[in-house]
């Protein structure tokens, strides 16, 4: 080799480890803008492996959350995950015949209207009527209707943990707010809902199902719990609470939870928060898991001098609610007034925005994931 072409290849050798070290400090970059802010979708596609796997029991919940998509298909599917939930165990031609063990008032003075919780005794069913935390039940009310015929079912969100107020598994919980409208100059009371809250202890109800299978908990003792509630809304979500901050339900369910669990709670007046005191309970006791922000929409104004609603509290918490929705294991629940949905669509939407992604998109991907759960009235 001559000299001129050695000293040409050893030059060009000399480049390599510069060349190398370029490429390495590319990969360090991109690496990085991955961490700050995933792509929509890789958010997309760690919530359908980990969120499937978050719903399918213990065998599941076992698995890491750096499962890849080469796994997913060997899931049971999301039929199979709940095949175990109990459903319409009773149908409306024959109700369980329960008994009202407890009707008391989750208002302060000066609320506005009736909200009642009410306990009801299912002991003595057989089949027992189970349930579980996130179902529903249905109600016959006593009497007939204008044409003579009995009343419809009307359902209501179960606000008790399976194992009941009393830990005996043998109650369930309501929280129902009294229907009250006013048509032609006159007060229309809801038939449903009236019956309900003026109901004694002591006496009969018809009740049905449970049903629903939108507003199941995961698994995951670490799963992330985002809770947007108006109202009675708060009913599923106060029996998810008990479970994961009441001692005696850890104890009970062997669940310690030790994820976030973030209630956005939207009501008319500090005198209308239901279960409050509970609630700043939990929040005294386990700081590091619960969060819980408050909309007074009559108390409270939002940035634009309007009304404070849960979608304005979402806006303003954008970037915790964004960087946890990023975590797989993170679910959100919507309950309570169907109106809000537009506006929760709205404010995330706008909150996804900020961070570069397109919520049209994100939300029927988190749907998909069993991550997004809606149950509006
Ligand atoms: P009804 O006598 O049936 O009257 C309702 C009817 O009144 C409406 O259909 C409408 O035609 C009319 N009406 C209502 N408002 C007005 C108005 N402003 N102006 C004119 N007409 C009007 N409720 C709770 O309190 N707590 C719960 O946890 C709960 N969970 C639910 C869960 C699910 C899945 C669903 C579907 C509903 C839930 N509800 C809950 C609502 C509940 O089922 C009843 O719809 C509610 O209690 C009213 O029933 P009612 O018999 O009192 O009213
Ligand atoms: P407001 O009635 O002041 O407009 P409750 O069931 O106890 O009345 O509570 C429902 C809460 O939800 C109230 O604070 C109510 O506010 C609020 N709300 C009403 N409409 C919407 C909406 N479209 N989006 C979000 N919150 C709403």
């Amino acid at each position: 080799m001559a000299y001129s072409e050695a000293k040409v290849l050893a030059g060009g050798l000399a480049h390599i480890p510069i060349i190398i070290g370029f490429i390495g400090l590319i990969q360090i970059f991109l690496r990085k803008r991955e961490t700050a802010s995933p792509s929509l979708e890789k958010i997309s596609t760690q919530g359908i492996t980990a969120g499937n796997a978050s719903k399918a029991g213990s065998d599941a919940t076992s698995r890491s959350t750096s499962n890849t998509k080469a796994s997913a298909p060997s899931r049971p599917t999301k039929k199979a995950q709940h095949a175990n939930i109990p459903v319409n165990t009773y149908k409306p031609k024959s109700p369980f015949v329960g008994k009202v063990t407890e009707n008391y008032s989750l208002l302060k003075e000066g609320a506005i209207g009736k909200v009642q919780h009410i306990t009801f005794d299912l002991s003595g069913g057989d089949p027992q009527l189970k349930y579980v935390e996130g179902q529903s039940i249905g109600i016959i009310p006593s009497g007939t209707d204008a044409k003579g015929k009995p009343h419809k079912i009307r359902l209501y969100s179960i606000a008790s943990t399976k194992y009941g107020d009393n830990f005996e598994g043998n109650t369930v919980s309501l929280c129902v707010r009294q229907l009250q409208y006013e048509k032609d100059g006159q007060t229309i009371n809801g038939v449903c809902s009236s019956y309900l809250c003026d109901i004694k202890p002591g006496e009969e109800i018809k009740i049905t199902g449970p049903v629903g299978k939108e507003m199941l908990l995961p698994d995951d003792e670490d799963a992330n719990i985002i809770m947007l509630a108006t109202g009675t809304g708060i009913a599923p979500m106060r029996a998810y609470l008990r479970k994961m901050f009441e001692p005696t339900e850890r104890e009970k369910n062997n669940w310690n939870f030790k994820g976030k669990a973030w209630l956005f709670m939207g009501a008319p007046k500090t005198a209308n928060l239901l279960y409050d005191s509970d609630f700043e309970h939990y929040k005294t006791k386990y700081p590091d898991n619960f969060e819980y922000t408050k909309a007074i929409s009559r108390e409270q104004t939002n940035t634009k001098g309007g009304r404070m609603y849960i979608q304005d509290r979402v806006l303003e918490f954008a970037e915790e609610i964004f960087a946890l929705i990023e975590n797989p294991k993170t679910h959100i629940y919507l309950c309570g007034l169907k109106g809000m949905e537009p506006g929760i669509d709205e404010a995330m939407a706008s909150a996804a925005e900020s961070k570069g992604l397109e919520w049209s998109e994100l939300r029927p991907k988190l749907k998909k994931a069993g991550r997004w759960h809606v149950e509006t009235y």
